[in-house]
């Protein structure tokens, strides 16, 4: 009980994130925008890196993708990426997510990306994660009904942390996929291959 208690903190956002040079809170489009794009598809991207796959993906589909990360180095590049492209439907915002969320209307997104998130291993920084029962509780008043969420990593104490915690906090019991399902290939994910690390995906709804 005292478990559950704590894991439904608000995760802690590393301190270094906000000392980065740039900041954290920006954003490329007007908040008041996206009340507006209530009836379309919306993709969830979180913690997009530097990787250029929010682009591939925003090139691809004819979706709007809302793609968050803390990192002001990813993000100014992949600004400038959406301008020279025109890519309209991207929406990019930098910041904490677990502050950032809620931003957005309720039963907004269709879909979730969680692409190999920091892992924090140590037990001490478990508080970092910001997959926790706080955070599913606020993402969760932001899905449609009918919502998927994706969620990849090469950490395999990382993922069996998730996957237990998303199971309790369904009450079902969620199983890994056996072959990979369509998605982006991520920065980490190359990073991963490269180590030949095995990755463990899981799709679930909220
Ligand atoms: C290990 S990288 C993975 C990047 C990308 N998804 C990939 O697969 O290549 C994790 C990313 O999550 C971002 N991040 C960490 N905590 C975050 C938070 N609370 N809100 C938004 N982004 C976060 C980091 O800045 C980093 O870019």
């Amino acid at each position: 009980m005292v478990i559950f208690l704590m894991m439904a903190n608000k995760p802690i956002l590393y301190q270094s994130y906000r000392r980065r040079k740039g900041g954290i809170n920006n954003h490329d489009s007007n908040m008041r925008e996206y009340g507006e794009l209530n009836g379309g598809y919306n993709l969830l991207d979180i913690g997009f890196g530097d990787g250029d796959s929010i682009i591939n993906l925003s090139t691809d589909s004819p979706i709007n993708i809302f793609g968050v990360d803390t990192y002001h180095v990813g993000f100014n590049k992949i600004l400038k990426l959406k301008s020279k492209k025109n890519l309209k439907d991207l929406y990019l915002i930098q910041g904490d997510i677990v502050d950032i969320i809620d931003s957005f209307p309720p039963n907004f997104f269709d879909k979730v990306h969680i692409f190999f998130p920091d892992p924090w291993p140590k037990r001490k920084h478990h508080k970092r994660r910001f997959l926790n029962e706080y955070f599913l509780e606020k993402l969760r008043e932001k899905l449609k009904k009918d919502n998927q969420i994706h969620f990849a990593s090469d950490h395999i104490n990382f993922f069996l942390d998730t996957k237990k915690l998303i199971s309790r906090f369904l009450n079902i019991e969620i199983e890994f996929l056996q072959n990979r399902v369509k998605r982006p290939v991520t920065k980490y994910e190359l990073k991963a291959l490269k180590n030949k690390h095995k990755v463990f995906e899981i799709l679930f709804s909220l």
